[in-house]
């Protein structure tokens, strides 16, 4: 079933009516673990995702399901504590609804950041990656149906969904706060069962370097309307098969819980420089 304008413009309008003349800048999305950033906006609106008309709820673990409109580093953002996964059951429009409900609001930036596992075997658990491209050709997109020309065109370029500017910003910005930051793709795969060891040696012959279940739409479509894109990944775990252990949702989220400062504070000194 297709998203209608009309949809989109319901949802944006009846959010507005919460926000007064607060007009959003930068919106957000706080991956698995990671939500917590989004408690520390100031002078916070908080709005629940049930409460939006269309909006889909978040079931994920870790994902608070709501937005919290406000300030952070000087910058008037749109934090949305918790996203939606196409594993949750949604289409990938439906996945990537709140981009546009968002754009709609005045967003021209969308910062997202997730955690996911490490294909490269040369990097660590732990560390920080800047997304520099992305891999979602084995799932269909989130512009598929009917284009709604308010948003943008029927064939858009995606040679930079991450955008140019702000991948340099996040590469002076790390550097300058002594944060460590890989750079490398983000294979989309769509879960929810982690990948098979043999998948894993496929995601890297193809050239990802971390894998993931969401992100990848959201970005697709943020770029479609306009928007600015920058993408951090913590990396989470070695992906499938590269350790001999099994993968398990808790490491993920003790590995979020144990890089929440060093994450948090690069998306900071990344906003203040916006
Ligand atoms: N695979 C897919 N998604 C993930 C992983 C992973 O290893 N870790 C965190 N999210």
């Amino acid at each position: 079933m297709d998203c209608t304008m009309e949809q989109y413009r319901s949802s944006a309008q009846a959010i507005r009516e919460r926000l007064g003349d607060f007009t959003p800048k930068a919106a957000m999305v706080l991956g698995s673990g990671l939500g917590a950033l989004g408690d520390e906006v100031e002078n916070p609106i908080l709005i629940d995702y049930r409460d939006i008309p269309y909006f889909k709820a978040s079931t994920a673990p870790g994902h608070k399901g709501r937005l919290v409109f406000g300030e952070l580093e000087g910058q008037k953002v749109a934090v949305m504590q918790g996203r939606m996964h196409h594993y949750e059951g949604y289409s990938y429009e439906e996945v990537s609804y709140a981009v546009r409900v968002l754009r709609l609001l005045g967003c021209d930036t969308l910062i997202v950041t997730n955690a996911a596992g490490c294909v490269n075997t040369q990097w660590k658990a732990g560390e920080l990656m800047l997304i520099t491209d992305q891999i979602k050709m084995f799932s269909e997109s989130p512009l598929r149906g009917e284009n709604l020309p308010e948003f943008g065109v029927r064939f858009p370029d995606a040679s930079h969904l991450y955008t140019p500017r702000l991948l340099e910003l996040a590469r002076e910005t790390a550097k300058e706060q002594n944060i460590p930051l890989r750079e490398g793709v983000y294979f989309y795969c769509y879960g929810p069962q982690y990948e098979t060891p043999a998948e894993i040696r496929a995601v890297r012959a193809l050239g990802g370097d971390a894998v993931g279940m969401s992100t990848a739409p959201e970005v697709v479509v943020a770029s479609h309307c306009g928007m600015e894109v920058l993408g951090l990944t913590l990396l989470s775990n070695m992906a499938a098969g590269i350790l001999d252990q099994p993968l398990s949702e808790q490491e993920v989220l003790d590995a979020a819980a144990a890089a929440k400062e060093k994450f948090s504070g690069l998306v900071r000194a990344c906003l203040r420089k916006m």
